[in-house]
């Protein structure tokens, strides 16, 4: 049940320190990354020499995210499709490809004709499924549960950050085994995503704080989400979920296009959510995010701010500002999205929305 939430997405978004905790554990033994039911060996592994991730959704959004960090650990070129897309053009595939699907359900039609197509063309497929025994990783080689428990509300949450962490867990094991990454450094990364649980958890205090924000938003026309690096697909994910359930106009943008047509949309009282980089981490793309939100600020958006803890470069330009824990930066989604999904469901609610049941919307959409 909803466990005293009013609504079970609530509860969702609570659960997710539980939910990285339960899709990390196990998977780091004796020094070395192990997937799940994996008929992929060391060997493939080591030949694998481009990846795909084929997903719809937030699903997607999650593959965004990870592009930026298999690619780092790997160097291997790392494309992300949406799944609808992919089977409807002609990918460059063959049994050296590995293509991850990521999908909640292991239902979604587009993401399973996107497994039967990349199968069909000798690539190897490994599913990243949050349903023991779904469709999809039953057609697919290789198979890493997420263990983020059953989903209830129809936007993802849990899930979502599930299956970032156990992308990241497939990118780990690609650097193991191509030797990309040391030993040492394989394991100095999972322990750092380990870390993660408490630092979901010290966001999800604020909770009240955000929901306090949303209710002073209802009234919004449309929302935008800009950020860069990482924060690029959370500012997709957080215009994703505003959109499925508070039925508002959302729109996340890179914000280094911002100044290539995007800005034209700013106009006073505008509310535009910034997710900050890291002043530490990614330096220059934080001064020139400073610099985009003092720009919009100074065309009258009302600015609402995801910052690190401690940022005081961002505060003079902030309406509002929403302070997280300092992480790695490849970890920073796993907390700035929990914000943007708790800005969601107070906006809908507000607005008289059934938070767990948009309109028009299917749990797991299994027709094309
Ligand atoms: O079950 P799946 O992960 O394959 O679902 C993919 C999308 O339909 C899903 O993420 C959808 O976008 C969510 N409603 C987003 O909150």
């Amino acid at each position: 049940e909803k466990g005293g939430h009013e609504y079970f997405m609530l509860k969702e978004i609570e659960e997710q320190p539980e939910a990285l905790a339960n899709t990390l554990r196990g998977h780091f033994r004796d020094g070395r990354i192990v997937l799940d039911e994996q008929r992929l060996s060391d060997q493939d592994l080591r030949d694998v020499d481009k990846v795909f991730v084929v997903a719809c959704g937030s699903a997607y959004h999650s593959g965004l995210v990870a592009k930026y960090a298999i690619e780092h650990w790997t160097r291997l070129p790392v494309e992300v499709e949406l799944a609808s897309e992919f089977r409807y053009r002609d990918p460059v595939l063959d049994r050296d490809t590995l293509v991850v699907a990521v999908s909640q359900s292991g239902e979604t039609a587009d993401t399973l004709e996107a497994v039967r197509h990349a199968r069909a063309q000798k690539a190897r497929v490994l599913a990243v499924c949050n349903t023991n025994g779904a469709q999809i990783p039953r057609e697919s080689d290789a198979v890493l549960y997420t263990h983020a428990g059953p989903e209830i509300g129809v936007a993802s949450t849990k899930a979502f950050l599930a299956q970032i962490a156990a992308n990241y867990l497939v990118g780990l094991a690609l650097a193991q085994a191509r030797g990309t990454k040391y030993p040492d450094e394989v394991a100095r990364e999972f322990h750092e995503l380990e870390a993660m649980p408490d630092a979901v958890a010290r966001v999800l205090e604020k909770v009240e704080d955000v929901r306090a924000l949303a209710r002073s938003l209802a009234d919004s026309k449309a929302v935008l989400f800009l950020g860069r690096h990482v924060g690029y697909p959370v500012a997709l994910e957080g215009a994703l979920k505003l959109k499925e359930l508070a039925y508002m106009h959302a729109e996340g943008f890179a914000a280094g296009e911002l100044k290539h047509g995007p800005i034209a949309l700013i106009e006073p009282g505008l509310p535009v959510v910034v997710v900050m980089p890291s002043p530490r981490g990614r330096a220059v793309l934080h001064s020139k995010l400073v610099s985009n939100i003092s720009e919009i600020q100074a065309r009258g958006a009302r600015t609402i701010v995801i910052a690190e803890e401690g940022d005081e470069t961002v505060r003079p330009f902030a309406d509002h500002l929403i302070e997280v824990p300092a992480v790695p930066t490849l970890l920073q989604p796993l907390i700035s999205t929990v914000p943007l999904q708790v800005l969601a469901a107070e906006i809908a609610k507000s607005r008289g929305y059934d938070v767990d049941k948009p309109r028009n919307l299917a749990k797991s959409v299994t027709v094309e």
